[in-house]
């Protein structure tokens, strides 16, 4: 990796002596979309702070560029912040919002003019400059934001919940055009979600926040297929996680059969957890089935039917499918080897990547 635009070395923030980032390290490559992802209070917006220099860390260092920066104001940072209520001045029209923070710079009014028309232009709200902030819908104004934002032309642009306050269409819209905009400009993307469905879609990475750490980070795919625990994968899509037994390499024990599985590096008869995606499993004729399940209740879901099954052990089972079945009746369940992915109890992301590592050569 080249050096990092951003980088976090065991960064600690304590509120009133309470921990609220405890020991935070990470490495943010230059032109890349992240997305910070976790729970409301688990530490996202603490992160955006330290690196806009609006809060210090307690312990531990921050470096731009190499740099450390602990120390540094946030208006001497080349970072800008959209926050999350947009922090609009409901006085002013669009122009003055946009041009506010190079009037504060005291560029001369030619520049302030071009630099505000190309960020009007980079969210599509030219023609709109005389418009006064009230005047603007949710989404319009949400866009004036980010303009505000890029016309300051930072080379890191923070985005905290941008997209919450917007309706489900507006909202996948938005997600379209932000990460267009970053393809686009090439500008260093770090993005606060708790929406792990827009987490996904829009990053090039992903760090997992669980109560003030990481606790994963990779891409979408990575973090998708191969979470490295129960919180990561429940937290992440909708999954099946049953209690299981490692019998050996490549065979796992679950609701009362041995699997041929394809994940290895564990203690023999470890116990586990295993996880299966509900797009993975097929119901069939019992007969033809892997594990006999009885289904309990079904949802439309537009593009799916997901039907809630249980097996002769009581465990659940979500299927997502295109067809539908008969609530009460039994199927056989299916899935193959490489559905099934299994994780260990309190196994560090090191560590798992180092199983991985050893386990897959
Ligand atoms: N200035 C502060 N003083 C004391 N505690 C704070 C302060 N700012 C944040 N906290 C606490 O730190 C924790 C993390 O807050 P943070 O705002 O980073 O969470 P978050 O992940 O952004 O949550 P949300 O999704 O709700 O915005 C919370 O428990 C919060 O109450
Ligand atoms: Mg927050």
């Amino acid at each position: 990796m080249k050096q990092p635009i951003i980088s976090f070395q065991n960064v600690v923030k304590n509120y009133d002596g309470q921990p609220v980032l405890k020991n935070v390290s990470f490495d943010i490559e230059e032109g890349k979309f992240y997305t910070l992802l976790g729970p409301s209070g688990c530490g996202k917006t603490t992160i955006l702070r330290i690196i806009a220099g609006f809060s210090e860390p307690t312990k531990g260092d921050v470096y731009f560029q190499g740099q450390k920066v602990n120390h540094i104001p946030a208006n001497k940072r080349q970072v800008n912040t959209v926050f999350q209520d947009y922090a609009l001045f409901p006085h002013m029209n669009v122009y003055e919002n946009v041009a506010f923070g190079l009037k504060i710079k005291k560029l001369p009014a030619d520049q302030i003019d071009a630099k505000v028309k190309e960020a009007l232009q980079m969210v599509r709200l030219a023609g709109f400059e005389k418009r006064g902030i009230n005047e603007m819908s949710g989404g319009q104004r949400q866009r004036v934001a980010i303009a505000r934002a890029l016309a300051n032309e930072p080379k890191i642009l923070l985005l905290d919940e941008p997209l919450s306050a917007l309706d489900h269409k507006l909202r996948t819209e938005m997600q379209y055009e932000l990460r267009n905009l970053q393809r686009k400009l090439g500008i260093t993307f770090i993005f606060v979600t708790h929406d792990q469905e827009e987490a996904l879609a829009m990053s090039d990475e992903i760090f997992v926040l669980n109560n003030g750490n990481i606790v994963q980070s990779g891409s979408p795919v990575d973090i998708y297929d191969e979470p490295i625990n129960h919180y990561v994968a429940d937290f992440i899509g909708e999954s099946n996680i049953v209690k299981a037994t490692m019998v050996r390499d490549e065979l796992v024990h679950f609701a009362g059969h041995n699997f041929a599985c394809v994940d290895g590096g564990m203690r023999p008869n470890e116990a586990v957890e295993v996880v299966l995606r509900p797009e993975d499993l097929t119901l069939t004729m019992v007969e033809a089935g892997k594990i006999t399940v009885q289904v309990q209740t079904q949802l439309f879901r537009g593009v799916h039917y997901e039907i809630i099954c249980q097996d002769q052990d009581g465990n659940e089972w979500m299927v997502h499918s295109t067809r539908k079945a008969v609530p009460g009746k039994t199927y056989g369940l299916n899935f193959e080897p490489e559905d099934i992915h299994v994780m260990r109890f309190n196994e560090s992301e090191a560590d798992f990547d180092a199983r991985l590592e050893s386990y897959e050569d």
